[in-house]
């Protein structure tokens, strides 16, 4: 096996680019990806213009369910929203610079700002099934990174991680959230490679390493962002006490479920939130 060519395939990036700027005229303000469950949010976009995966060159069709595989450009609370349904995860077996292409367009594209959102099992003990938490910090024990391979332009070799989640823009996520009466936790996400899920006693090892949720994708996204300078925050969505954590056994579909039913109280979260991110012209 070659190792090198798991982690790099030469994303087409100038080309995809290109097209996008063919669909989309305004610069976005803010890239929005929306995880398992979550799509619904897009709903809410007002002048959108819906580019399916398959159209953009170098994009493979997002093949999850519940990840319904499409961009939308549109309005949001005022500002300009690139918002990315369906992701493309390490555990399909994506080379890195595919799970990370869509962060890396919208950055091309103009976005300043990342909101993340992603499914994810519970692993402290008051993140419940439909809990929010929002992102301090992550854990990558995928063991892969995605910007193996060569620099990007604009992207550091070694970027910087110490701050990987904005401070300001969490600190008026934690502010707003109870004024909609929506309860809001902190804590530190540990991402995995998957697609299996966790066995009880890798769950117990995360818990000790400090870990309070844990799932299978995002932190890619956010390494790629930060590379690239861009201000990032993080939400995960508690669809299921992690394994061993709960009673029962976890399943696909009632991540999707659990997705569905919490996934507005989160929508109207980042809702609230667009109006404070800066917007064209600021
Ligand atoms: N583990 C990993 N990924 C997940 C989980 C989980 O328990 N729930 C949703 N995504």
């Amino acid at each position: 096996m070659e190792i090198g060519m798991q982690e790099y395939s030469g994303f087409p990036l100038d080309e995809a680019l290109q097209y996008l700027q063919g669909r989309i005229h305004d610069s976005p303000d803010v890239f929005l990806v929306l995880g398992s469950g979550l799509s619904e949010l897009a709903q809410g976009v007002e002048s959108a213009v819906i580019i399916p995966f398959e159209d953009v060159p170098g994009f493979p069709s997002a093949g999850v369910e519940g990840h319904t595989g499409r961009l939308i450009s549109g309005t949001m609370s005022g500002r300009r929203v690139l918002i990315q349904a369906g992701r493309f995860h390490f555990y399909e077996g994506h080379p890195g610079d595919v799970v990370v292409a869509p962060v890396r367009l919208a950055g091309a594209l103009g976005a300043k700002m990342v909101i993340l959102t992603n499914a994810a099992g519970g692993i402290a003990e008051d993140l419940e099934a439909g809990s929010i938490l929002l992102l301090d910090d992550f854990l990558n024990l995928m063991f892969r990174n995605p910007l193996v391979g060569p620099v990007r332009e604009g992207e550091d070799r070694f970027p910087d991680m110490s701050q990987p989640f904005d401070a300001p823009l969490r600190e008026r996520a934690l502010a707003l959230a109870p004024e909609l009466g929506i309860p809001l936790r902190r804590g530190v996400y540990a991402a995995v490679l998957g697609p299996s899920y966790e066995t009880p006693a890798e769950v117990r090892f995360l818990e000790k390493i400090g870990a309070h949720a844990v799932g299978m994708s995002t932190v890619p996204e956010v390494i790629a962002a930060r590379a690239q300078g861009l201000r990032v925050l993080a939400f995960s969505l508690i669809t299921n006490r992690a394994a061993g954590m709960g009673a029962g056994t976890l399943d696909h579909q009632e991540v999707l479920e659990v997705g569905k039913a919490a996934g507005g109280k989160l929508g109207s979260l980042i809702q609230a939130l667009l109006p404070e991110i800066p917007g064209q012209g600021a």
